[in-house]
């Protein structure tokens, strides 16, 4: 773990935020801060509120008490400079891969011969080159989340929020996509938030891990697994550090698990 961080510039700053739904305090005075150009997993268990706080983020839901900032101004709704990748990615059915990834631009007005070109681009960067044609019923799980990730990189949204995007996928897809999530950190510098309840995915992908522990909900540490970003990905999880890393998270969660 690291202290020496006085440059690190923030995307995204929240900051004592509480959310009560009713009588359920689902998030209680949480502040945290997302590094820009870098990945930052919330990990916890089930009902932890990390939904909560990625809605909070996007500006869907607003807080109780407390406020986030992106770059410098509060939150005050959903806005251009966060994109949502959903859990079930609501991709046009009757639409194909390119027009599904340039729709984000469409709502936008961007003319037609810009947005297929930008498409284009991030169909190629999230391995899609060849299926620009092809409709939703026609891939699989996980190629249906690469289409949902394109169209939220090529509205150039500076954060992207992610809620489990993995869950729904098999082992094999979800590894792949693992690898390809590391190297579009490194390629686009934008603020990922990834919500996870898979100790080792976070380790896999994360710059720095928030672990919230429930009930209510509050960060109960900040991991920054920088000894193993280096690491080519086939290396990484064999890695000593890696290891170290996964059995302490799992030491801290473990009573939580019910
Ligand atoms: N719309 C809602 N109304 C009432 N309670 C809610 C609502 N959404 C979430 N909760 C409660 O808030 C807590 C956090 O939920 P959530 O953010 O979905 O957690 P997670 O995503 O970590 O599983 C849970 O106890 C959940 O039951
Ligand atoms: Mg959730």
């Amino acid at each position: 773990m690291r202290d020496d961080e006085h440059d690190v510039e923030y995307a995204v700053s929240v900051r004592d935020v509480s959310k009560n739904y009713g009588d359920v305090e689902a998030l209680k005075d949480l502040s945290l801060d997302f590094p820009r150009g870098q990945l930052t997993s919330i990990l916890g268990p089930s009902g932890c509120g990390k939904t909560t706080l990625l809605k909070i983020i996007a500006g869907l839901l607003s807080p109780t008490s407390g406020e986030v900032e992106v770059n410098g101004k509060t939150v005050t709704g959903p806005g251009p400079d966060r994109a949502f990748v959903f859990q079930d990615f609501a991709l046009l059915p009757w639409a194909s891969v390119i027009r599904n990834v340039a729709f984000g631009l469409e709502l936008r007005g961007v003319a037609k011969s810009e947005r297929e070109s930008i498409a284009q681009k991030y169909i190629k960067n999230v391995g899609l080159s060849g299926f620009e044609n092809s409709f939703p019923h026609e891939l699989s799980g996980g190629m249906r989340q690469r289409v949902g990730l394109a169209r939220a990189l090529s509205v150039d949204a500076q954060v992207l929020l992610m809620d489990e995007p993995f869950s729904a996928v098999d082992e094999q897809t979800r590894r792949k996509f693992q690898e390809d999530l590391l190297s579009l950190v490194q390629q686009e510098s934008k603020t990922f938030i990834f919500v996870t309840h898979s100790i080792e995915e976070a380790v896999f992908v994360s710059d720095q891990i928030a672990i919230l522990l429930p009930r209510p909900s509050r960060v109960s540490e900040i991991i920054k697994p920088t000894g193993i970003r280096n690491k080519g990905t086939d290396n990484i999880r064999r890695d000593p550090e890696y290891l170290d890393i996964v059995d302490r998270i799992w030491a801290s969660l473990r009573s939580y698990v019910e």
